[in-house]
Formats: C-alpha cells, sequence, structure tokens
C-alpha cells in the first residue's frame, strides 16, 4: 500500500511530555478499560476518573459511546469500523498522553491486533490495560441498554459476544471480575495499581 506518510516529515518540537506532564506534578497514563458491552467499563472508568480528579490529577475519559457521536460517528459495527474506531482512539489517547494527561479509554476495543497495536502507542509503564472480565451471562441478565434482547431478537447484527467475538485479554495489567466485585471494588483495585492515594 502506498504510504500517504511519505513526505510528509516529523517536526520536532521544543516543549515534550515530561515538561507538560511536569506543570501537574503527574505521571501520564493510559487507562484501557476494555470488556463486553454491559461489562462496567463506563461505570468503573467513570469511579476512577472522579477519584483522581479529587486527588488533583488532571485527566480526560474517552468513552466509545460519546466518541461515536463525535470524531466516530461515521463508524458502525463491522470488524473493519471496529479497527478504525480503536485506531483513531489509540491515536488521541497518545495525543492527550503526550499532552501529559491520565487518559482513560473506555471501548469494547474486542481485537487482540488493536489492542496491542494502541499498546504499542506507549512507553511500557504507561499503558494499563484493564480487562473488566463480567461473563457474558451476567452482562445479558443486566441488559442494561436492552441490546442484548435487540441482538437475540436478530434487531441489531454485529452484536459483540452475539454475532461478533470478543478476544478476551491474555496478560492485561489488571483482571477485574465484573461478574462479583463492586464497580467500587474494581475502580479500588485500578487505583491501587497506579499506586496514587
Ligand atoms: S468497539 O467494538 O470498541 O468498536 O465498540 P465501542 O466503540 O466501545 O461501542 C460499544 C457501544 O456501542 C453500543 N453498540 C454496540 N456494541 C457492540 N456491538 C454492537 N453491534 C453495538 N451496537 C451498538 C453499545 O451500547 C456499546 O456500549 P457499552 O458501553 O460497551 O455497553
Amino acid at each position: 500500500a502506498l504510504r500517504r506518510a511519505a513526505n510528509i516529515h516529523w517536526q520536532h518540537l521544543e516543549v515534550d511530555q515530561a515538561a507538560r506532564a511536569g506543570i501537574k506534578g503527574q505521571q501520564p497514563r493510559c487507562l484501557w478499560f476494555t470488556g463486553l458491552s454491559g461489562a462496567g467499563k463506563s461505570t468503573v472508568a467513570n469511579l476512577v476518573e472522579k477519584q483522581l480528579l479529587a486527588k488533583g490529577y488532571h485527566t480526560y475519559l474517552l468513552d466509545g459511546d460519546n466518541v461515536r457521536h463525535g470524531l466516530n460517528k461515521d463508524l458502525g459495527f463491522t470488524d473493519e469500523d471496529r479497527v478504525e474506531n480503536i485506531r483513531r482512539v489509540a491515536e488521541v489517547a497518545r495525543l492527550m498522553t503526550d499532552a501529559g494527561l491520565i487518559v482513560l479509554v473506555s471501548f469494547i476495543s474486542p481485537f487482540r491486533a488493536e489492542r496491542r497495536m494502541a499498546r504499542e502507542l506507549f512507553p511500557r509503564e504507561q499503558f494499563v490495560e484493564v480487562f473488566v472480565d463480567t461473563p457474558l451471562a451476567v452482562a445479558e441478565r443486566r441488559d442494561v441498554k436492552g441490546l442484548y434482547a435487540k441482538a437475540r431478537a436478530g434487531q441489531i447484527r454485529n452484536f459483540t459476544g452475539i454475532d461478533s467475538p470478543y478476544e478476551a485479554p491474555e496478560h492485561p495489567e489488571l483482571h477485574l471480575d465484573g461478574g462479583s466485585e463492586t464497580a467500587e471494588q474494581m475502580a479500588a483495585r485500578v487505583l491501587a495499581a497506579l499506586q496514587v492515594s
């Protein structure tokens, strides 16, 4: 394939990530939440963000449902569109960590290859993959948005866990048990892993 960036040169900038993060007195991070629809990703990410903010950290939460209303409103739920969805949000998260922020990313992000691609954009210590591991049966029983019922009835196609795959992380930095832990317990574990208290 033609490399579109072939004649684009990388511009060296004087102000770097360390300088930007330094004025906030924080370590930039990308907290990457992955899990089925209805697993509790957004609930946990929200709780974590609220507690980080209360401690004075500068954060931003990128949430699938919201980003799909704006930047990614041209994308649906085919495999191809999900790949592009994750590619864009990973790049945005990288820009935001470059700005010095602690970024929380809450997308199903069902494919291992794209999560690996996201991981590779960051220095090792800055990327924290958080697997919100809620069994399909539990997410489907809760069915907070009524989407599983619609998917089972054939009204939504390509629904994750029903007729579109979810590839569970093999080596996440954090493995949360969404079937038995409360959102508050899961949030506490994320904060503990970040070593902010
Ligand atoms: S992905 O796979 O990462 O591109 O998905 P994401 O951007 O996180 O969007 C998931 C939310 O979109 C709603 N929704 C669907 N999810 C899965 N499959 C299909 N076909 C689908 N259609 C709509 C759903 O509300 C997801 O929200 P969460 O918060 O994950 O439950």
